[in-house]
């Protein structure tokens, strides 16, 4: 299809371009800064110099180019975000005016398909919000599509330090969305980090958690684990890949828990559903903030998203001793192979929480200093290396033989750990975490995790302790949607284990 670009060298704009050319598009980006020209054309687009406001200018525009659609990205933010109500106005004028014009130069031009960019968060009464309902109107009457973005962050918006409220949206992620929703038929699009078409809420699977393994008033799943202390040391190659605070070249004191599988708190280590083990780890970052990552042992994930996530549960939990064969979980296996290589092919059973690896198994994007990205998978690699139990040392070994090593070996001496990222090649699915990434992709290593003593492991420091994946400095954002889903559900659960 031939688009036609309004706001092509704005923020999602840029964005745009790339994608909208790699998917089969010819794309004309208009902009009103003559310096941008030169940007576009090395994004792949045509650029097409224009003001929106320039009425006749932009009918000659659009006629020439002749689009199947005009996308409108247009805005008038300024650079700072804390002059946004002073130009509230100009914002108004551009929604209102700017759409107008662009509706009209359709029209003379065969009347393409409009796409426009609208707001999914309730703007407070003024002539920003009726601006904002006038454009959805008038892109609808026109058989239009409206994209309801929620505030954009990642890199070059106004929220790169941290994620704004909800509704919210990743930039790149809102790029993508809006790609696909080129072909919509006439309607509102939403467009925000929630998972595309998940069903169930995050509260929905702390409840699934519960009616698999029980309520015990405390963590929906991972209840069982043990909580140490230390510190962890960058490597000279982690700028290179991130901005990330913590991994510059200072040493960040660091927070670690331990766990085994299942919501059931007492669990003996000995269990095959105490697999896999848990890795959590809270890093203290400047001014009293932190950063999260919550791995665990599998590099995999049961199943692609959240809502299969959810159907696994529930078949476990209509499962029990006494259920009727084939049991909902058999029926479930049968049709979801990778869920069944989960649950079979878990490591042996390790001598130490601290002889094992750890996956991130959800994807980030990093972003360095040159705004240079990549996509990457955490691993947590003891130094002293994997070493599992043999049969006979598992028969022998005590339900809570993990938690009494930990406390003796750490006693002795610091326990290590290679912290490292496997990065994405292209083909590398970020949103799929039930599919492992090849061993062959490049390593890079971010550090060391120290870890020499044990937290005081009181009920009210255990209840304390919350991680949330998306916890995350700038230089690190959220590329699998099961990260922002997690991230909602573990608040529900810490709420209720207080
Ligand atoms: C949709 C997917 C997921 C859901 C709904 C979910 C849900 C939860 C919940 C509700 C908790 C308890 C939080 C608390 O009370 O503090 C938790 C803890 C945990 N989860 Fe997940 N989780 C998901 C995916 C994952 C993945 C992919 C991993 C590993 C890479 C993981 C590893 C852990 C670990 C290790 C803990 C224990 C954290 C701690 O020590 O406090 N989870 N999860």
């Amino acid at each position: 299809m031939r688009v036609f670009l309004a706001g092509a060298s704005g923020v999602i704009g840029q964005r745009l371009v790339p994608r909208l050319v790699q998917a089969g598009h010819v794309v004309g980006g208009m902009t009103r800064s003559p310096n941008k020209t030169e940007l576009l054309s090395h994004l792949g687009a045509e650029p097409i110099l224009c003001d929106v406001f320039d009425r006749e200018a932009l009918i000659r525009a659009v006629g020439d180019f002749k689009p199947d659609v005009v996308l409108d990205e247009l805005t008038d933010l300024p650079d700072d975000a804390a002059r946004i109500s002073e130009r509230a106005d100009l914002n108004a004028r551009i929604r209102t005016e700017g759409t107008r014009n662009l509706i009209e130069a359709a029209r003379r031009s065969g009347s393409p398909k409009i796409v426009a960019q609208s707001v999914a968060w309730q703007l407070p009464d003024g002539p920003d919000a009726r601006a904002v309902a006038e454009l959805e109107r008038s892109v609808l009457a026109e058989g239009g599509v409206v994209l309801r973005y929620g505030q954009f962050y990642g890199p070059g918006t106004y929220n790169e330090q941290q994620p704004p409220k909800e509704p919210r949206v990743q930039i790149d992620r809102a790029a993508e969305r809006t790609v696909e929703a080129l072909g919509e038929p006439t309607s509102v699009v939403v467009i925000t980090d929630t998972q595309e078409g998940q069903k169930s809420s995050p509260a929905d699977l702390v409840k699934a958690l519960h009616s698999a393994f029980g309520n015990h008033h405390a963590r929906a799943v991972h209840s069982k684990g043990i909580i140490l202390e230390g510190f962890f040391t960058p490597s000279k190659e982690a700028a290179s890949l991130t901005k990330a605070v913590h991994l510059q070249d200072a040493t960040s004191q660091v927070v670690v828990r331990f766990s085994d599988f299942t919501g059931i708190p007492d669990i003996a280590d000995t269990n095959p559903l105490s697999h896999p083990r848990g890795m959590a780890i809270k890093f203290k970052l400047p001014n009293n903030a932190s950063t999260d990552l919550v791995t665990h042992s599998f590099n995999g994930f049961p199943t692609a998203t959240s809502d299969q996530f959810r159907e696994l549960l529930l078949a476990i939990a209509a499962s029990g001793p006494d259920a009727p064969k084939p049991t909902a979980l058999d029926k479930f296996l049968e049709t979801h192979p990778v869920a069944r290589t989960f649950l079979t092919t878990q490591k042996p059973a390790s001598v130490s929480y601290a002889t094992l690896s750890y996956f991130g198994v959800n994807a980030f994007e990093f972003t360095n200093q040159e705004g240079k990205t990549c996509l990457i998978r955490y691993q947590i690699i003891p130094e002293a290396g994997e070493e599992f139990l043999s049969k006979e040392q598992l028969a022998n070994a005590a339900p809570n033989y993990l938690q009494k090593e930990i406390v003796g070996r750490v006693a002795k001496g610091p326990l290590k750990f290679k912290m490292q990222v496997q990065i994405a090649r292209e083909g590398d699915d970020p949103k799929n975490p039930s599919l492992a990434w090849p061993d062959n992709r490049r390593v890079v290593a971010l550090g060391t995790i120290t870890i020499d003593k044990l937290a005081s492991n009181t009920v009210v420091e255990d209840k304390a302790l919350a991680f949330i994946p998306n916890d995350l400095p700038a230089g690190i954002a959220p590329a699998d949607p099961m990260i922002d889903f997690r991230s909602k559900a573990y608040p529900i659960s810490v709420a209720e284990r207080q």
